[in-house]
């Protein structure tokens, strides 16, 4: 494995590379959430480049940006094990000049849910993808569908600039008493970690409503309220369809349900595709 800083050394990493790239990009503080992405464009294409980059412009001012989790020789461990090429880890100032040109997230897409409560978020975030899949050259870029806003926005991105790449959903990795994994998840303390359970218990629930024939979103909403009781404060529980409309009937194989909330100090959030 090659780790590069610079984009002229990602440059000459790659000019030694022939076929397919899948890509992962990241924050660091590698999961095994990440490692499911690493695995299947490790598997999927000829070489695998991950990038490492805690982006400024995707946290809101008050946000987390200097007490977000760095773990450096950790991920690099888990890159070199898991077969990755090349190992990408700029600097601010190799991804960022002073008075840079923005891309904004749609008006409508970009600024419900997730859009609204991190207002400019999701252009910081754009942004940055944006960079790191010009830079990788990939042909298949690997994104979990935790983030399930994200994803949508990316991969409409892509279609509105014509950008030249695979954007690949990957599900949801879970730890065994069905916590979605996350980086944030270090900060849960003591009971918070039961308690932070309710968020995915809630999911359940929907799932088994609608197994049992239930499709109305508001009765289903109401019933996840309150298997959320135990967390701190619900930001929201929405049911959209896969383009991000609110729906007021699950439709299979076209729905999302959302659910933001906070558990002491970590905002978690889950989701369950139907
Ligand atoms: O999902 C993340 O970790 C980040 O938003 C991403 C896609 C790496 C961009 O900084």
């Amino acid at each position: 494995m090659v780790i590069v800083q610079t984009i002229e050394a990602l440059e000459e990493a790659k000019n030694a590379l022939t076929g397919s790239i899948g890509f992962v990009p990241t924050m660091g503080a590698l999961h095994k959430g990440h490692l499911a992405l690493i695995q299947q464009a490790k598997q999927e294409n000829d070489h695998l480049i991950v990038s490492i980059f805690v982006n400024p412009t995707q946290f809101l001012e008050g946000e987390d940006l200097d007490a977000y989790p760095r773990k450096e020789e950790a991920d690099i461990k888990i890159c070199k094990l898991a077969g990755v090429d090349i190992l990408f880890m700029p600097t601010i100032d190799v991804m960022y000049e002073e008075d840079e040109l923005c891309i904004g997230a749609p008006a409508v897409r970009g600024y419900i849910l997730e859009g609204e409560k991190r207002p400019g978020h999701f252009d910081g975030m754009l942004q940055v993808v944006m960079k790191l899949l010009n830079l990788s050259g990939a042909t298949n870029a690997y994104f979990g569908k935790k983030d399930a806003q994200q994803l949508a926005l990316i991969t409409q991105m892509v279609k509105n600039y014509f950008m030249d790449v695979n954007i690949i959903p990957c599900n949801i990795v879970r730890d065994d008493n069905g916590l979605a994994l996350s980086s944030r998840n270090v900060y849960l303390e003591g009971e918070e970690k039961t308690r932070a359970l309710c968020i995915s218990r809630s999911l359940k629930r929907a799932t088994n409503m609608i197994i049992a024939g239930e499709r109305n979103t508001e009765v289903i909403k109401k019933e996840m309220l309150s298997v959320l009781e135990d967390a701190d404060q619900v930001e929201y529980i929405a049911i959209v369809d896969r383009e991000f409309n609110a729906v007021d009937n699950v439709e299979i194989g076209n729905t999302i349900i959302l659910v933001a909330a906070w558990v002491g100090k970590p905002r978690l959030i889950d989701n369950l595709w139907i």
